[in-house]
């Protein structure tokens, strides 16, 4: 989601929300609003793109000296006019804007309604305008009702407030960002720069937990017990092409580096690290099912194969399908299947098809998938968000990532653990997870020297094993997107019943082995196999057997125990291809012939 704000520019308050809405409408843009003040509150919100927005504000023009706005992605609650920010309590005394996920939105709305409150959209949002008027109502200024709010939530927040009777904007923020803008004699807020890049280039990054005010006149930051800080004034120096990345030349490098953040928000309220257990609040309602197949495709195809293998391992027998094979080739289904569909964009023509097929059969459905209301978030009996945020660019990064980290996430929602060690040891590895995935971004220097080294070459292979196969194949297909370099990847014991007739030295060979395992050893067998052929091999690693002694280079990945070190391996493989396509200059973002989302089958 997006949100901006604006004080101190009386005459061009709307122009400037709708304009910073535009900018951020890369993060998300099923729905969008703004509400300004001049005394009274006013509010304009539509479902679906900015222009309808734009629209609806022409066909019924408002006017205020300050206001703030939002530009919605999903998290609770189908886009609709209802849902769409901002907010606002039943006088219309309070507005409010947020991004991110209020965890504990349930209880404080059963908290207002059983006091009279009555709610009109599904948001985890409203909460927070419903009680910052209750304790106006309790007799409390603007200021304090708004801190005594924010220190009721629990979970992730950026949030922008207006309060009658107050020529302010009140906001903070919570793992979730917001950045102020300072220009001469007018202040905004942005959850990013671009939001307001046009008119200033001053910003103070807001640091969680800090609660700024603006006034016409003056802004002040404080903390939340109310000391006022004096943050440092940063200038940035980006030109206004670049900024809906942020800065980044493509939005698919932007979204690799998003990845900590998506996982953290992935994971959001999922882990209860106390007690070692997995809590999903959308599977409570899933039984364990006997048997599970998969559907998908293409990168989500891939995410599949590794979540079949990880309910396998967890007892339970189960299957991964390509969607577009699934209907023409039907398996057994019966009523004892759980058929799971996983889908980024949730509106795959294949992956629909499939389920669809599935439920003919009587089975019992699943849509693993970021978009909220999306046709198979609706279509199917039950529905898994994976919180990734808006994916740009065509080439699946950061959703890849969050599906592997939701499909673990599932199995331990509904396969048995006997013991609970299996389920304990996920936690663990998943809570240092997104600072692992921070650790290869920050360390990848190496990968432009490799690129410039294997470039020209005639083809490129992956090869991995148990949960690093799925990566090998997503490593080649991302390489294969976005470079138009000939890549394949198979799981590494394949290798020699017949692509190793293509191993040359012109071939370099991308070897994920991760662990000390069987699986690893054998890994190293086959590393030995394609170097003696000549085949200069990349070890994608974290360091052991003597992976090293056979490697012509080596990409590293830090130890971590357990499945959740692919998810760290294919961090390096995107990095790969992302390197190799910048160097050969191709069109990262929108790679010829392809689309993010294919609904034709
Ligand atoms: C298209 C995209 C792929 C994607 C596949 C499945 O082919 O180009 O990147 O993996 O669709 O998309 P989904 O939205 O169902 O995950």
């Amino acid at each position: 989601c997006g949100i901006i704000a604006c004080i101190g520019r009386p005459e061009e308050t709307v122009d400037v929300l709708l304009s910073g809405l535009e900018s951020l409408e890369y993060r998300g843009y099923d729905s969008a609003g703004i509400a300004v003040r001049n005394g009274d509150l006013k509010v304009r919100k539509r479902e679906g793109e900015l222009e309808n927005l734009r629209e609806a504000v022409e066909a019924n023009p408002l006017s205020g000296t300050f206001g703030i706005g939002h530009t919605r992605w999903s998290t609770h609650g189908p886009p609709s006019d209802e849902n769409a920010h901002p907010h606002t309590d039943e006088s219309g005394r309070v507005a409010v804007v947020h991004n991110g996920i209020i965890e504990n939105y349930q209880e404080l709305r059963d908290e207002l309604e059983a006091a009279g409150t009555t709610f009109v959209s599904d948001t985890d949002t409203e909460v927070v305008p419903h009680l910052i008027a209750s304790y106006l109502d309790d007799g409390y200024d603007a200021t304090t009702s708004f801190q005594r709010t924010v220190s009721r939530l629990e979970g992730s927040y950026a949030l922008a407030v207006t309060i009658a009777g107050e020529k302010a904007i009140f906001a903070t923020r919570q793992d979730s960002p917001l950045v102020l803008g300072i220009d001469d004699g007018a202040y905004y807020l942005g959850s990013d720069v671009p939001a307001f890049l046009q008119y200033t280039r001053d910003v103070v990054y807001l640091e969680d937990g800090q609660t700024v005010t603006l006034r016409p006149d003056s802004w002040s930051v404080t903390t939340s017990d109310g000391t006022v800080v004096d943050p440092p004034i940063h200038t940035v120096d980006w030109e206004a092409e670049q900024t809906g990345k942020s800065g980044y030349d493509h939005f698919m490098l932007k979204e690799i580096h998003e990845q900590p953040t998506a996982l953290r928000q992935c994971l959001s309220g999922r882990l209860d690290p106390l007690e070692g257990e997995v809590v999903v609040d959308e599977l409570t309602n899933l039984d364990t099912p006997e048997r599970v197949q998969f559907v998908a495709c293409g990168t989500s195809y891939h995410a599949a194969l590794y979540g079949a293998h990880r309910f396998r391992e967890a007892g339970i027998p189960a299957q991964a399908f390509l969607a577009s094979e699934y209907s023409t080739a039907a398996p057994p289904i019966g009523d004892g299947e759980l058929v799971i569909g996983v889908t980024q964009s949730g509106e795959t023509a294949d992956t629909l098809s499939a389920l669809r097929t599935a439920q003919g059969h009587g089975a019992k459905t699943l849509a693993v998938t970021n978009v909220v209301g999306s046709t198979a978030a609706r279509e199917c009996d039950h529905v898994m968000f994976i919180r990734s945020g808006p994916e740009i660019g065509v080439a699946a990064t950061k959703t890849f990532s969050s599906q592997l980290v939701s499909l673990s996430l599932l199995v331990e929602s509904v396969a048995p653990d006997v013991s609970g060690s299996r389920t304990r040891d996920l936690v663990d590895s998943l809570r240092n997870l997104a600072g692992n995935v921070q650790s290869v971004l920050d360390d990848a220097e190496d990968i432009n020297e490799l690129v410039d080294e294997v470039a020209g070459s005639d083809a490129y292979f992956f090869i991995g094993r148990g949960y690093n196969a799925p990566v090998a194949l997503e490593g080649a297909l991302k390489f294969k997107e976005i470079t138009y370099e000939h890549a394949e990847g198979f799981p590494a014991g394949e290798l020699k019943h017949g692509p190793l007739a293509l191993i040359s030295e012109d071939t370099p060979v991308f070897a994920i082995v991760t662990g000390d395992d069987a699986a690893a050893r054998k890994s190293l067998g086959n590393i030995k196999e394609v170097q003696a052929r000549g085949a200069p091999v990349i070890a994608v690693t974290d360091g052991v057997l003597e992976v090293e002694r056979f490697s012509d280079s080596l990409l590293r990945i830090p130890k971590m125990e357990g499945p959740m070190s692919s998810l760290l391996a294919n961090v390096q493989l995107q990095l790969v291809a992302y390197e190799m396509a910048a160097h050969l200059d191709r069109p990262i973002d929108k790679p010829r012939n392809l689309a993010k989302s294919v609904t034709v089958e």
